[in-house]
């Protein structure tokens, strides 16, 4: 087999303190302890996790606590993304030993090149507001080190979707100047995928010349309404995650798994054949 590199994506984690429900009704924290047990276990281990945004619930220091304490038994390095219910200052102040949270001064946007796939995470985030926006100044450092790496196979990731998904509630809330984004990622033919969450559901699309990937929640999930008038409302839909599984050959290839258990496996076959 062929150098393989595994990451494992998770978002909006919505996590809330002091044993808080989230909407009075989503126990988040259990939920993310078990993504984490969850990614643990799996075979092969992913070599990284990616967190794709809306960490905490309320952007408040005792909720990054209460973060930082249920991703320490995760046995992998993990790589964070501020989306709109995080703040940017409570965030770095809860995780002191990631540097890379310190590229920039004032946003959240780094990359990280000790891995055969480049990870480069950017700040759509505009505090106070629920939808997400690229200033010049965030697009300009997101050009010069895509420039710095062009033949290095690459995943751009951001909180925010830079697409309209039908759901009228959150769209009224995606990343704004997504013609912007698009016209940088398309001069880097490198960027291999666009990963995002915000929406809390699995969604694909074109963009760029590339693809973008929506992750899945850990907890709760937005409703799936195809509605300009869609009401802001979720459901306990399956928590699930994503596995970008990256090989010389293939490139990269992602999957989505469940978080959640459930029967088997079992087998097709025995002794006898296809089992009938
Ligand atoms: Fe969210």
């Amino acid at each position: 087999m062929s150098r393989q590199f595994i990451v494992a994506q998770i978002s909006d984690l919505h996590i809330k303190a002091g044993g808080k429900l989230s909407y009075k009704r989503v126990d988040t924290l259990r939920a993310l302890q078990h993504a984490v047990t969850r990614l643990n276990s799996l075979c092969p281990r992913p070599d990284v996790v990616v967190i794709t945004g809306d960490l905490v619930d309320f952007g408040r220091a005792e909720e990054y606590a209460t973060l930082r304490q249920a991703l320490q038994p995760l046995q992998m390095p993990f790589y964070l993304i501020a989306g709109n219910h995080d703040e940017r200052q409570a965030l770095r102040a809860a995780f002191p030993e990631h540097g890379y949270l310190h590229q920039q001064d004032r946003f959240l946007q780094w990359f990280i090149d000790d891995y055969p796939l480049r990870l480069i995470g950017l700040d759509s985030t505009v505090p106070g507001q629920p939808h997400g926006e690229l200033c010049p100044q965030r697009l300009a450092w997101l050009e010069n080190t895509l420039a710095a790496a062009p033949t290095k196979p690459t995943l751009v990731m951001l909180h925010h979707p830079p697409f309209i998904s039908g759901i009228g509630h959150m769209d009224v809330q995606r990343l704004f100047n997504s013609e912007q984004l698009a016209t940088v990622i398309r001069r880097h033919p490198q960027v291999e995928r666009v990963l995002c969450g915000h929406l809390h559901r699995s969604i694909q699309q074109r963009f760029a010349g590339t693809l973008v990937c929506c992750c899945p929640g850990t907890s709760h999930q937005v409703a799936l309404d195809i509605d300009p008038q869609a009401p802001s409302r979720f459901v306990m839909e399956p928590p699930a995650y994503l596995l970008h599984w990256w090989t010389e050959e293939q490139a990269l290839i992602t999957h989505t798994g469940m978080l959640d258990e459930y029967e088997g496996p079992y087998p097709f076959f025995d002794a006898h054949g296809l089992i009938d």
